[in-house]
């Protein structure tokens, strides 16, 4: 079999955004995810009652819990934990505690920062003092916290608490205190770690780090589902996800657990900010998953002005009125955004709104920001979107026969963002049969980045904690003290890290079932990106043709990606068993023989000029 490249003909410029990410709350993504916060169920306003949090008592103490749907910290946050203490003092002490997102990871001298709300019955129960217990040894393994003594009003306290020497752990609870009888009501329970470039209210270390060496050039968010929630009442109103955290009244997900908005529509942003991303801004589009939506034309303008403002708090100078929110919020300068997608996957809405939801969001974003690009979530008729998003969830063989779909594609149509796709092989990560339905799928999206400005695969994290998955084939996964990424992961990594910018024109005759290439070239310093994919049980052999190339060093970078079978996988015992390996190919030329072992991802770095 035969791969030929003609170097001489530049079919197209790769573009420049190909790899991003897609994000929602689901998984425990944010919350138990990357967002930083340790204490799970801060806030008290999940509809299950006192979830994650249990009494205390110690030795002789007497007390009991409750949660308090009257007595809150502010008008969003309405509820608390009250916590009634009968009996207690110094040693026997009555307390409540939190094992944080299946476990409170504490690593070594680390120093954690604190804060809650509270008010008490009376000024005689005294300080509350703030424990990070060992779940086995039942020892402390922090400095201990102590708040100045309670008042009657709502007030937040903060603690600062430092790890010793002991070796990082995950069994830990938290444990809140009184050590004199009254009542006590909690809310906003907060603890967080050190966070990635030091985020006040920012995101865990590892995993931005994991997310960082994808080197994404965008963010799709809030959604997906979670954009558009269950119910209209239940969509992601960034409006609430903005300011202080007490004012922040949190939601349900359609994911089926309580999102505390502590990942808002700032923190997205500056998500994007610490990566180099460009934010993707999906602006909810008048409908929600239980096949409720808005009508066109006047019911949806309040949703639609929504959009504009929120597209302001985005873009905004500090002289508008939400840009001037987000300057007050911390932010002064604008980010840039070139995309805005309405709605998420309205195929699924029956009544057949969605071309005039789309045109009226589409006509009113335009007039007022003609520059940005206006993406369609489904084909509409009447106007023609900028771009269409597709989504694929496949089996690897699903992708290997899609190969050719966008070669033939039609290019007068709207550009093409792949805003949700994944090869669903393995959980609750993918395995190496997933990675290699993944890079035959990206070589096909490379070949054919003319179209297809955009992808980002789906979902992105897993907590692995049983019941911490709702969707099983996740990029990268965790518990609540370590991460790792899938063989999928590896692929879009290696993908990504070798793109070029010129997309070379190729043929393959004679080439097996499951053999997948593409090729581009950077400009720059004319080096060939050759990606081959075989996805057989059996090794292939290829002869590789560079016409037009003349002079090819012998000598090519190799990185290599392969299992032993399709089964194969990366866990938290094992996070990376297949990870890319990189070689040199000593025997490259214009023309030269290469083979494939079964079960392989290959990039070659072939110098010309
Ligand atoms: O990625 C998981 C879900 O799949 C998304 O929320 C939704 O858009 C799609 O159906």
């Amino acid at each position: 079999a035969t791969l030929t490249i003609d170097t001489k003909t530049v079919k197209a410029k790769v573009s420049p955004k190909l790899y991003g990410l897609m994000t929602e709350e689901i998984n425990y993504s944010y919350d138990g995810g990357l967002y930083g916060e340790l204490v799970s169920n801060r806030v008290f306003m999940d509809r299950f009652g006192v979830t994650r949090w249990f009494l205390h008592p110690n030795g002789a103490a007497e007390a009991s819990m409750e949660i308090d749907h009257k007595e809150g910290p502010s008008a969003a946050l309405t509820r608390s934990l009250a916590l009634t203490v009968t009996k207690a003092s110094a040693k026997d002490w009555a307390g409540v505690v939190n094992n944080g997102y299946w476990g409170i990871p504490i690593r070594p001298k680390e120093r954690y920062k604190g804060s809650f709300w509270a008010k008490a019955d009376s000024t005689s129960v005294g300080p509350v003092r703030i424990r990070l217990i060992n779940n086995n040894s039942g020892q402390e393994i922090t400095t201990e916290g102590v708040s100045t003594p309670l008042t009657t009003e709502w007030k937040e306290y903060q603690f600062e608490l430092v790890s010793g020497t002991a070796p990082a752990s995950q069994q830990n609870q938290l444990i809140l205190s009184v050590e004199n009888p009254g009542k006590v009501w909690f809310s906003l329970v907060s603890l967080f770690p050190p966070t990635y470039k030091d985020r006040v209210n920012g995101n865990r270390i590892d995993l931005s780090e994991k997310l960082a060496a994808m080197n994404p050039r965008f963010l799709r968010f809030p959604g997906g589902n979670y954009l558009e929630g269950d119910h209209i009442n239940e969509r992601f109103e960034w409006k609430k996800t903005i300011g202080p955290l007490v004012d922040r009244p949190t939601h349900p997900s359609p994911w089926r657990y309580h999102s505390t908005d502590g990942m808002g529509l700032l923190e997205f942003l500056l998500w994007c900010e610490d990566l180099h991303m460009q934010p993707l801004l999906a602006v909810y589009g008048g409908y929600s998953m239980m096949q409720e939506h808005v009508n066109p034309g006047p019911d949806l303008d309040p949703y639609v002005q929504d959009a504009l403002e929120e597209i302001e708090y985005v873009t905004g100078s500090t002289s508008t009125k939400w840009g001037a929110q987000r300057a007050k919020d911390g932010h002064p300068e604008p980010f840039h955004l070139s995309y805005v997608e309405v709605g998420n996957e309205d195929w699924f809405d029956k009544s057949g709104s969605y071309d005039g939801r789309y045109a009226q969001y589409y006509k009113a974003i335009k007039a007022k920001y003609p520059d940005l690009q206006i993406i369609a979530t489904t084909t509409v008729k009447g106007i023609k979107p900028d771009v269409i998003d597709d989504h694929y969830y496949k089996t690897a063989e699903e992708f290997y026969a899609m190969d050719k779909h966008y070669d033939t594609m039609d290019r007068t149509g709207p550009k093409i963002f792949v805003g949700e796709w994944a090869t669903r092989e393995g959980g609750p990560t993918p395995n190496m049969g997933a990675a290699l339905g993944d890079a035959a799928f990206m070589t096909s999206m490379e070949r054919n980045s003319d179209l297809i400005v955009m992808a980002s695969y789906a979902p992105l994290l897993v907590n692995v904690n049983a019941g911490g998955m709702q969707w099983e084939s996740d990029l990268i996964g965790y518990d609540s003290l370590s991460s790792y990424g899938s063989p999928s992961y590896y692929a879009q990594v290696l993908f990504n890290e070798y793109l070029g910018d010129e997309i070379l024109a190729g043929t393959a005759e004679g080439a097996p079932t499951r053999f997948h290439y593409s090729a581009t070239r950077s400009s720059q310093t004319g080096v060939i990106h050759l990606k081959l994919v075989n996805g057989s049980s059996e090794p292939q052999t290829m002869t590789i043709n560079l016409t037009g190339a003349g002079k090819v060093a012998s000598t090519a970078k190799l990185i290599t990606l392969s299992g032993k079978t399709l089964g194969e996988t990366n866990t938290l015992w094992e996070p990376t068993k297949i990870v890319p390996v990189e070689t040199e190919f000593k025997k490259a030329g214009e023309k030269f023989t290469y083979t494939l072992p079964a079960y392989s991802i290959h990039v070659l770095e072939l110098q010309t000029k």
